[in-house]
């Protein structure tokens, strides 16, 4: 596996290679990530992963400084799981100079739950996609589902743009407990991470009761925000809406229940599929 941290690197790295698929990560990877290389791989062709730990995305409020980088680690887990090229450029290599041009998702998409939480959140993950998209080059992309609303905001941009890339999907990858692996999870202590698969549990049993055929949905969302402050949680949201573009629920479409909560300072997201 190669390792390369500059544009003017990776361009000739690339030029011979067949079908590129791409898996932008921040690092600190996990078996989360992986499955994302594994789906890469699966396409045949050369699987390049991107480390960039993006600062457009945070507010400054938020963890960027303390996000955790691994990259030893990092290149092990990839080389291992069969990736060919780990991009790993540096911020001044991706914004050389302000990035003043960014792309804006729409606001029906991007200015809803992540993005009511965290103002300006998807107009930095676009723009950085992008930037990696314009620099690699790939005839495919991997997002997890676990960041369910980011997946469609990516597969929004990629169509609105005409961007010649095939998005693939990869299902969340859980601990025993039913915890979505994260980066973030970390930050937990002993009795946090105990308590994490909460989350899960609660939006798992939001998805049954959907799934029975409930539709008295914003009581459903209540109950659920209610289980979880009760335990000691602070929850931004829970919401269930459309599969398609996390519209409002109508009955028969295709739902998901998606929620945010912090557990002390750690943020946590999930989601479940009805
Ligand atoms: P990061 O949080 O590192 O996640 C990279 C990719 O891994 C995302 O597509 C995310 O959905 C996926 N992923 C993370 N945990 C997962 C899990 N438990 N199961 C399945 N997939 C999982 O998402 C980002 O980075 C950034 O916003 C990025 C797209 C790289 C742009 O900066």
């Amino acid at each position: 596996m190669q390792v390369i941290r500059t544009i003017a690197e990776l361009r000739p790295a690339l030029e011979d290679r067949r079908e590129i698929s791409l898996v932008p990560t921040m690092g600190n990877l996990h078996a989360g990530h992986l499955s994302l290389v594994r789906i890469a791989r699966e396409r045949g062709g050369t699987v390049v992963a991107s480390v960039f730990v993006n600062r457009l995305q945070f507010a400054p409020h938020e963890d960027f400084a303390h996000y955790p980088r691994t990259l030893e680690h990092d290149c092990e887990l990839l080389a291992a799981g069969g990736c060919d090229i780990v991009f790993v450029p540096t911020e001044q290599e991706i914004y050389p100079e302000a990035q003043s041009f960014t792309v804006q998702a729409p606001a029906d998409l991007a200015d809803v739950l992540e993005g009511q939480v965290r103002p300006g959140f998807f107009t930095g993950v676009c723009t950085v996609v992008l930037k990696l998209f314009n620099i690699v080059r790939p005839a495919a992309a991997v997002f997890g589902k676990k960041d369910y609303q980011q997946l469609l905001v990516i597969r929004k941009m990629v169509r609105q743009l005409a961007l010649p890339i095939d998005v693939l999907a990869a299902d969340i990858i859980r601990d025993a407990g039913g915890l979505a692996l994260s980066s973030r999870n970390g930050y937990l202590n002993d009795s946090q991470r105990a308590e994490a698969a909460q989350l899960h549990a609660a939006l798992r049993a939001l998805a049954e009761k959907v799934r029975s055929g409930r539709t008295d949905w914003p009581r459903l969302e209540a109950q659920a925000v209610e289980f979880l402050s009760a335990r000691g949680w602070q929850p931004d949201y829970v919401a269930i809406r459309g599969r398609a573009g996390l519209e409002a629920p109508i009955p028969g479409a295709a739902l998901v229940a998606l929620g945010a909560a912090r557990l002390g300072a750690t943020r946590l997201i999930d989601n479940v599929e009805v």
